[in-house]
């Protein structure tokens, strides 16, 4: 019996709607930095006269400064707490973006782009962390799609921002007018109370009753779940300690790395990051190629409340389920368009729409619950290492897709490039058969101790 679920009523649900939100805005920063440089690139590159080469690592500092400031992020949100990390992450955010406006050189802008990936890859560790923290069980899975949510109008708006500043050519308005919501980011960030989880860590039983009894509303409910946390806290081993001696601990983390392996290899950033490019190689216009991408970003917006909608009511795994075998079938018929040849409009339109329903499957499935699945998995004295881990294991996915798709493209053409990627998400419906656990309205307490008693990780849910 799940002794320790929380739930919360009236004010504190809607004062925990609130902080969520909050909190949840860190992904309409990742999402923003996802979206603005497609739209640049071109100007990027006319007004610097660079090399496609040069402009690939343009693209890809920011993921690989991401993936740094995933690593660096535990360390920091161990030590100095979540929110102090969020606030250095907004702070990042500002400055990066600013510092890629004004860029003098090539070189300027890569290191401003890693900065901004610094920034982000602190907020994409800590954001979901302290959503799961704070939130009540029966409304974790749907907070943490929020967050997904915020990720993807992130990128619809920088899609439609580039747009929008396209006509006037401007690439340095592009990636500086994201310093505005990172500066707001920052004001909404420092009202945002501490992690309870976090203040338990640190000694703070008092500190962490007060914001939870805020959240939570149940006076009882608070005592239990502060109880709760202090009990776990007894024997503190932490992070990578924990990971050398404890078995159990390794598999989480190995579930948590194969999980974001699993979400990048479903292709999502072949579309997010070359979106236009398709639509080019399926032979359409220019603006024609603007307006899809930004059609492409609103679906993945509207899609996402779907999985909002269910996460906490159907559960993870049947969901994940459906988005797999919609994105198979999506990029499978994309990639016999591209085979057959395209001839007619009605065809081309086919091919869009096939991209269009790709894009559903992983916006209601793997994009939100992979975030939600992998700040779920991890028992609470490891919890910090084991979503870096998984974290950077994202990024650096992201940026190996990225930097293969075109090269893929050229080699093996784009069909089979479909077809591959149509194969990995066949594919996954075995990984989640096998190996990922039911986690809907079980504590992350229950989880924990299913884990570390040794439970098979598809059975440490419910
Ligand atoms: C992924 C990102 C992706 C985004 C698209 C996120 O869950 O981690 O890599 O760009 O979804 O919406």
């Amino acid at each position: 019996m799940n002794t320790i679920a929380t739930t919360a009523t009236g004010h504190a649900r809607r004062h925990a709607a609130f902080v969520a939100i909050l909190a949840a805005l860190a992904g309409l920063m990742f999402g923003l930095d996802v979206g603005v440089i497609s739209g640049a690139q071109q100007f990027i590159q006319r007004e610097f006269g660079i090399s496609d080469a040069v402009l690939e690592h343009i693209v890809s500092s920011m993921m690989w400064g991401a993936a740094v400031g995933a690593a660096l992020a535990a360390w920091l949100s161990k030590h100095f707490g979540r929110k102090r990390s969020l606030i250095l992450s907004a702070s990042l955010f500002v400055v990066g973006s600013l510092v890629c406006a004004a860029a003098w050189s090539p070189d300027a802008l890569i290191g401003a782009r890693f900065v901004l990936g610094l920034a982000i890859g602190i907020a994409a560790f800590t954001a979901p962390l302290y959503l799961a923290e704070i939130a009540p069980t029966d409304r974790r899975g749907a907070m943490i799609s929020t967050y997904q949510l915020m990720i993807t109008i992130g990128i619809f708006v920088a899609f439609l921002s580039d747009t929008g500043f396209s006509y006037i050519e401007s690439w340095r308005w592009m990636l500086g007018i994201i310093a505005l919501p990172g500066a707001l980011f920052l004001l909404g960030v420092l009202s945002l109370p501490e992690s309870p989880r976090w203040l338990v860590l640190k000694q703070r039983a008092a500190d962490a009753n007060a914001v939870l009894q805020k959240l939570r509303g149940d006076p009882e409910a608070v005592r239990k779940e502060v109880a709760d946390i202090q009990e776990q806290l007894r024997t503190p081993q932490q992070g990578w300690q924990l990971f050398l001696q404890n078995r159990n601990f390794r598999r989480s983390v190995g579930l948590g790395i194969a999980l974001q392996v699993v979400q990048q290899l479903t292709g999502i950033n072949v579309v997010m990051y070359y979106a236009p490019r398709i639509f080019a190689d399926m032979g359409y216009a220019t603006s024609a190629q603007m307006w899809f991408t930004a059609i492409v970003g609103l679906t993945n917006v509207l899609a996402t409340f779907i999985a909002i909608g269910f996460v906490d009511k159907i559960g993870r795994k049947p969901i994940l389920y459906a988005g797999f075998v919609v994105m198979a079938i999506g990029l499978g018929i994309v990639g016999l368009l591209m085979h057959v040849g395209m001839a007619s409009q009605g065809e081309h339109l086919l091919a869009v729409a096939m991209l269009l329903v790709f894009v559903i499957g992983f916006a209601f499935s793997a994009g939100p619950l992979v975030w939600t699945l992998c700040s779920e998995i991890q028992p609470l004295k490891g919890r910090d290492f084991g979503i870096g881990v998984s974290t950077v294991t994202n990024w650096v996915f992201t940026g190996i897709v990225g930097v293969t798709f075109l090269t893929l493209l050229n080699n093996i053409g784009s069909a089979n490039t479909f077809w591959l990627y149509a194969a990995f998400n066949a594919s996954f419906l075995l990984f989640t058969w096998a190996l990922v656990p039911e986690t809907k309205g079980v504590s992350l307490e229950q989880i924990e101790r299913k884990l570390m008693a040794g439970e098979r990780l598809r059975n440490i849910g419910a």
